[in-house]
C-alpha cells in the first residue's frame, strides 16, 4: 500500500472513533464547562473540574469601557482578586436593531487573560437597578413600543414592564447574540458566569398597574406556581385570593423571574454557562413594607417564587449593602439554601465588610465580591482619595492575600465540608466552634496575651479566622485580628499542640517555622500579617480528669 493511501485509511478509521466524531461535529472545548454541582447539601463551583472559590471584585458601574480599563487594573491587583466582575452594556453592544458590536467584550477578555483573572460578566440589559437605562436608545426613544410599568395612578414610573414582549424578545436575541460569541470566543472559559440582569425589579410601584398586567392579575394563579410553593390548590384563584396582602409583590416576582428566565434560555441555548440573578436586598430584620423596596426582584420574601418561575438561573445572589453583622449574617443565612448556592456578588467596600469574607466562607459561599474595585473615580493625588481607596483596598487585599494561594484547596475543603470561618460581631468578642472531639474558640481583641479567658473584642469589629480539618487530628488554621484556641471536649482531657508549623501554600504546603512559646502558649494569635498554620493536636488526662 502506498504512503498517501495507507494515511488516507488511517484517517477514515480515525473519523469513526467516538470523540473524532463529536469534535467534527462541534468545534471541541479546550477546557471543560464551569458548572455548579450539588452533593451532600452543599455547592461547588467547577473551574476547569475542580472547586473554585471567587475571590472576587466588581468594577464600577462605567468602568467596563476600554478607555477605563488602566484604573481597573492597578486596583484588582492591589486587592489580589482572583475574578472580577465586568459589565456589558446593551446599549454598547447592539447600537442598532440586530447589529451588535463585541468589540468590548472582547478587549475584557483579552485583558481579563492578560491580568491572570476570570471574569464574571453581568448583562445589563432590560433591568438594571430596576431601571432600563441600559437599553439601547433605539429602544429608549420608543416607549410606545417598549412600555414601562405603570404606577397604580396610572402613569408610567422608570421600570421596564415584565409584560412587554417585544423587550423581553430583543433582551433574549441579544443576550443570545452575546453567549453565542462568548462560545467562540471563550473556548479557555475566562468568564466562568453570567448575571442576567442586574438587580431587577420596580421602585416606587408593587406591580405593573397597566390594563394588561391587571387583567393577568385576576387571573386565575398557575397551578404550577401553587404546586412548586406547597400551597393548597384551590382552582381559579387569583393572586388577590391566594396571596392576600403580598399579592402585588409576589405577582411582580413571578412576571420578572418568567421574563428572566426566557431571556436566560435564549442564553443558555447557545453556551450553557452557569447564570445568576442578583437582588436588592429588603432587610431581613426590620423588613420594609411592600413597596418599599424593590418590587418583583429576588428578594428573601420571594426566593421560592423566583426558583418556580426561573430554573434557568442556577442561583439568586444578594447584593449586601448592610454592614451591621446581624442583617449581613442573617441575608447569608437566607440565600444560602438548600436549593440555592450562596454567592454574594456584591458588597459594600467600607471597612466595615471587609471581615464578611469569611461569614460568607463559613455559610458555603461559591464567591464574594466587594463593588467599586478601581481608580475611576478618584483623584490621582498623592494625599487624595487615591490613597484612601488604597488603603481600604489592603483591608480587603488581607482576605484575597491569605486564600488566593490555596483558593483551590479551600473550595476543596468547603465542598466537603471541612471548614468553618467567622467574622467578629461587635459586643461578640469570642466564638466557639465545636468540631469533632474539639471545641475551638475564635476570641477577638488586640493581642494582649494573656486575655484568652476575657477576650475584649477589637475596637472597630474586623476580626476574622478559619479553621480547616486536614485529617484526623490535623487543621489549617488562618486568620487576622483574632486568637484561635483548640480546647479539648471531654472536660477530663486537656489539649496538646503537639506541632504548630507555619507554612506557605504555592500548589502544596511548605514549611516555614515551627510556632512555640508565646506563639503557641496562649492560643494561636493571628494580626494583620497574613499568615497559614498547619496544626497537630492530641490530648492528656489532665487535672479534671
Ligand atoms: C447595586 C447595583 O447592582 C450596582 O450596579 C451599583 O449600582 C450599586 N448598587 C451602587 O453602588
Amino acid at each position: 500500500m502506498n504512503v498517501k493511501l495507507r494515511a488516507l485509511l488511517l484517517c477514515l478509521l480515525l473519523a469513526m472513533t467516538p470523540a473524532v466524531c463529536r469534535a467534527a461535529a462541534s468545534p471541541r472545548r479546550s477546557v471543560p464547562l464551569p458548572r455548579i454541582i450539588h452533593r451532600d447539601g452543599r455547592y461547588a463551583l467547577l473551574v476547569n473540574g475542580r472547586p473554585y472559590i471567587i475571590l472576587g471584585a466588581q468594577v464600577h458601574n462605567s468602568s467596563a469601557w476600554p478607555a477605563m480599563l488602566p484604573q481597573v487594573w492597578p486596583a484588582i491587583r492591589a486587592i489580589d482578586a482572583n475574578t472580577v466582575e465586568m459589565p456589558v452594556y446593551w446599549e454598547q453592544l447592539e447600537p442598532a436593531p440586530g447589529r451588535f458590536d463585541f468589540s468590548v467584550v472582547d478587549t475584557l477578555l483579552a485583558q481579563a487573560r492578560a491580568h491572570h483573572v476570570h471574569l464574571v460578566l453581568l448583562w445589563f440589559g432590560t433591568w438594571k437597578n430596576g431601571s432600563g437605562h441600559y437599553q439601547p436608545l433605539w429602544m429608549q426613544l420608543n416607549p410606545r413600543r417598549y412600555f414601562r410599568v405603570i404606577a397604580r395612578g396610572g402613569y408610567a414610573i422608570d421600570s421596564p414592564s415584565p409584560f412587554d414582549r417585544l423587550t423581553e424578545q430583543a433582551d433574549a436575541r441579544a443576550f443570545a447574540a452575546l453567549m453565542a460569541h462568548l462560545k467562540t470566543a471563550d473556548a479557555r472559559h475566562t468568564v466562568l458566569l453570567a448575571q442576567v440582569e442586574n438587580e431587577t425589579g420596580t421602585y416606587g410601584s408593587q406591580r405593573d398597574y397597566s390594563p394588561r398586567a391587571t387583567r393577568i392579575y385576576q387571573a386565575p394563579v398557575p397551578m404550577k406556581l401553587l404546586a412548586a410553593l406547597g400551597r393548597r390548590k384551590k382552582q381559579g384563584e387569583n393572586w388577590k385570593q391566594a396571596f392576600g396582602a403580598d399579592a402585588a409583590v409576589d405577582f411582580h416576582a413571578w412576571a420578572i423571574a418568567r421574563y428572566v428566565n426566557r431571556v436566560a434560555a435564549a442564553g443558555k441555548k447557545q453556551d450553557p454557562l452557569p447564570l445568576y440573578c442578583n437582588a436588592a436586598l429588603r432587610d431581613p430584620v426590620t423588613p420594609q413594607p411592600n413597596g418599599e423596596y424593590e418590587s418583583g426582584g429576588p428578594t428573601y420574601n420571594v426566593l421560592s417564587i423566583w426558583k418556580a418561575a426561573a430554573p434557568e438561573i442556577n442561583l439568586l445572589a444578594p447584593d449586601i449593602y448592610m454592614p451591621d453583622y446581624h442583617r449581613y449574617a442573617k441575608t447569608l443565612r437566607l440565600y444560602a439554601r438548600p436549593d440555592n448556592p450562596l454567592l454574594v456578588p456584591e458588597t459594600g467596600l467600607g471597612p466595615a465588610y471587609a471581615r464578611y469574607f469569611f461569614a460568607a466562607l463559613g455559610q458555603g459561599a461559591l464567591g464574594w465580591a466587594p463593588f467599586g474595585v478601581d481608580f475611576t473615580k478618584v483623584a490621582y493625588h498623592p494625599l487624595g482619595s487615591h490613597l484612601l481607596k488604597s488603603k481600604l483596598l489592603r483591608q480587603f487585599a488581607l482576605n484575597y492575600r491569605l486564600a488566593r494561594p490555596m483558593d483551590r484547596l479551600l473550595a476543596k475543603l468547603e465542598f466537603a465540608g471541612q471548614l468553618k470561618a467567622v467574622a467578629e460581631e461587635r459586643g461578640h468578642p469570642r466564638v466557639m466552634l465545636p468540631w469533632g472531639r474539639w471545641n475551638i474558640s475564635v476570641s477577638f481583641g488586640a493581642p494582649g496575651w494573656g486575655f484568652d479567658r476575657h477576650p475584649r473584642g477589637n475596637a472597630r469589629p474586623m476580626g476574622r479566622a478559619l479553621v480547616a480539618r486536614l485529617g484526623k487530628n490535623q487543621f489549617l488554621v488562618a486568620g487576622y485580628f483574632c486568637r484561635v484556641n483548640f480546647h479539648a471536649l471531654n472536660p477530663a482531657l486537656e489539649r496538646q499542640y503537639v506541632r504548630v508549623e507555619q507554612v506557605k501554600y504555592r500548589h502544596g504546603f511548605h514549611f516555614l517555622s515551627i510556632w512555640n512559646g508565646d506563639e503557641t502558649d496562649f492560643g494561636l494569635n493571628f494580626s494583620s500579617a497574613p499568615q497559614i498554620l498547619r496544626v497537630w493536636l492530641s490530648s492528656y488526662r489532665g487535672k479534671r480528669g
